[in-house]
């Protein structure tokens, strides 16, 4: 096995280097899936009349690929790195760890066969794999969760630095939420039925669907800010007793507003104000989290000039505040009854998704890479500062095109004439959308280009002889 010596330290890289290049392999595929959607969605031929290859099979596995392919290998990649290096020892259960790499690329294999033929519980939105691949899921889960906290236990430091607090909330939770989620009876190997019915499967479905956003969207890739923003800025982290409140504010209230993702629906009206409620109070906290990181900076923004990776971090910090100042609003029933079923929230998912969770984790991946491999920077600076570019001009063509067309929509929906009858047929507020489908397209196509500039930066740097990447400073 790899091994890194620091601190007088031998930390096991194996593992992380596995997660950390599928990390960047999974984001091409994933994200290449996504701007075929979005081709899909204004040239909708390209579905060539071939049922695995239409819009509707392979929009799950977009959303599997970057949520679980990419984003939750970054999450593995980063949380045994950070670990280890807080907590200054091994991994624990080296082998175990290793099982979690080879079952989380068999879950991913899995999904990328199943879905596309269809495969799958179409009502479970992020869940959509069926029952075998549920318990191949739980295993590697739990298999995790037992890597991560034995190294926590056999620490050789007294404090556990808050980046793992994160990491353990999410892994606790995400198994959690796995596993009710999917209790179902199975019929044969590829048919299951969920064991809830009705408006009780729906609310156990948002439970489980907004807290995958709050925990492994959020909270994970907090633990990963708190490690990557400090060491990149060079700087001790702004607050640590902030730090402390925003991990226990998430933690208590979180949980509690998946039912916004139900508003107008039979369900109970009380819940649908509890969701709204607790969702509009998250904004405090998640506020909070985003000021820490940010001024974590205090002293050190001319780095910004400079270094392409903080940028990458510090540019997602404003997505997460961005993100996390709409999702409240969107929560408020009367705005949810205007932005529900339109454009808006996937233009509110992709500045979280693409615009928080993929650059804090495209930051956190290159400022690791060089560390696994020995070297003291990245192959190119300049194709990061690229990346950055391409990545940032993408996701806004992205946002913004979903925010005009999606409010636009709302607006064209609930227009009426004096006589009662609706201003505008559905097909006319198509018809508005399509520039603005051809924008999120560009927008996308902008995002793969960078992520294939990582690509080839990556390979260079991992092929670089041992050591013959000097740090900027020296080098210069
Ligand atoms: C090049 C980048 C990307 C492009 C072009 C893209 C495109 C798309 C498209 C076209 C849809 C379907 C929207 C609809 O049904 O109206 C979608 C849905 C979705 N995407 Fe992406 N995507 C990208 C990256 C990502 C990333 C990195 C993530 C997560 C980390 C992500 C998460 C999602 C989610 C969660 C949905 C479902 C949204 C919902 O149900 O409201 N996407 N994406
Ligand atoms: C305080 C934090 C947040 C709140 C209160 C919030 C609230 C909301 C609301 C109200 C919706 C619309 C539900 C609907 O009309 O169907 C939504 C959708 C969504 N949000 Fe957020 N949001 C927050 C942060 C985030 C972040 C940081 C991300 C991503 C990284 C994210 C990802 C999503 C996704 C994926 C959906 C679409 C779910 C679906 O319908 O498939 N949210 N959010």
């Amino acid at each position: 096995m790899s091994q890194t010596k620091s601190l007088n330290v031998d930390y096991n890289y194996t593992v992380v280097r596995l997660f950390a290049v599928t990390t960047v392999l999974w984001g091409i595929v994933g994200m290449g899936l996504g701007v075929l959607l979005a081709a899909q969605l204004y040239w909708p031929a390209l579905n060539f009349d071939t049922a695995w290859f239409t819009y509707s099979r392979l929009r799950p596995l977009h959303t599997n690929a970057v949520i679980f392919a990419f984003g939750t290998s970054a999450l593995f990649a980063t949380s045994y790195y950070v670990v280890q290096r807080t907590c200054q020892v091994r991994l624990f259960a080296e082998k175990l760890a290793m099982f979690t790499f080879i079952g989380w690329q068999a879950v991913i294999i899995a999904a990328i066969i199943t879905l596309p033929q269809g495969i799958g519980n179409s009502s479970k939105e992020y869940a959509e794999l069926e029952w075998p691949i549920d318990i191949l899921i739980a295993l590697v889960w739990i298999s995790y969760a037992v890597v991560f906290f034995g190294t926590l236990v056999k620490r050789k430091t007294s404090h556990i630095y808050v980046a793992n607090w994160f990491y353990g909330g999410f892994i606790i939770t995400v198994a959690a939420l796995h596993i009710v989620n999917s209790m179902a009876v199975p019929v044969s190997l590829t048919k299951s039925y969920s064991v809830y019915a009705g408006a009780v499967d729906a609310m156990v479905q948002w439970w489980y669907g907004h807290n995958a956003v709050g925990f492994l969207l959020t909270a994970g890739f907090l633990g990963m800010m708190y490690y990557f923003v400090p060491k990149q800025a060079g700087r001790p982290v702004y607050s640590y007793r902030l730090s402390v409140v925003h991990f226990w504010a998430l933690i208590a209230l979180y949980i509690w507003a998946g039912s916004h993702h139900l508003h107008y629906t039979a369900l109970p009206d009380w819940t649908q104000s509890v969701g709204m409620v607790m969702s509009v109070i998250l904004f405090v906290p998640s506020w909070g989290g985003m000021i820490n990181g940010i001024m974590t900076l205090s002293g050190a923004w001319h780095k910004l000039k400079t270094d392409p990776i903080l940028r990458f971090l510090i540019v997602s910090l404003s997505f997460y505040g961005m993100s996390t100042f709409e999702g409240p609003m969107m929560a408020i029933k009367s705005v949810n009854a205007l932005s529900h079923y339109t454009d808006w929230t996937v233009g509110h998912v992709h500045s979280g998704a693409l615009g928080w969770v993929a650059m804090v984790s495209i930051g956190a991946i290159y400022h690791l890479i060089p560390n696994i491999y020995n070297q003291g920077r990245m192959y190119s600076i300049k194709l990061i500062n690229t990346h950055f570019w391409l990545h940032t001009i993408g996701v806004v063509l992205y946002i913004v095109a979903m925010w005009i067309s999606g409010i636009m929509q709302g607006m064209m929906w609930r227009a009426v004439n004096t006589d009662g009858t609706l201003t505008y047929s559905f097909v006319q507020s198509l018809e508005a959308s399509y520039p603005f489908y051809l924008m999120r397209f560009i927008g996308g196509c902008f995002v793969v280009a960078g992520m294939l500039v990582m690509a080839y930066n990556v390979v260079k740097t991992i092929r670089a002889n041992d050591g013959a990447l000097e740090p900027v400073a020296e080098a210069a």
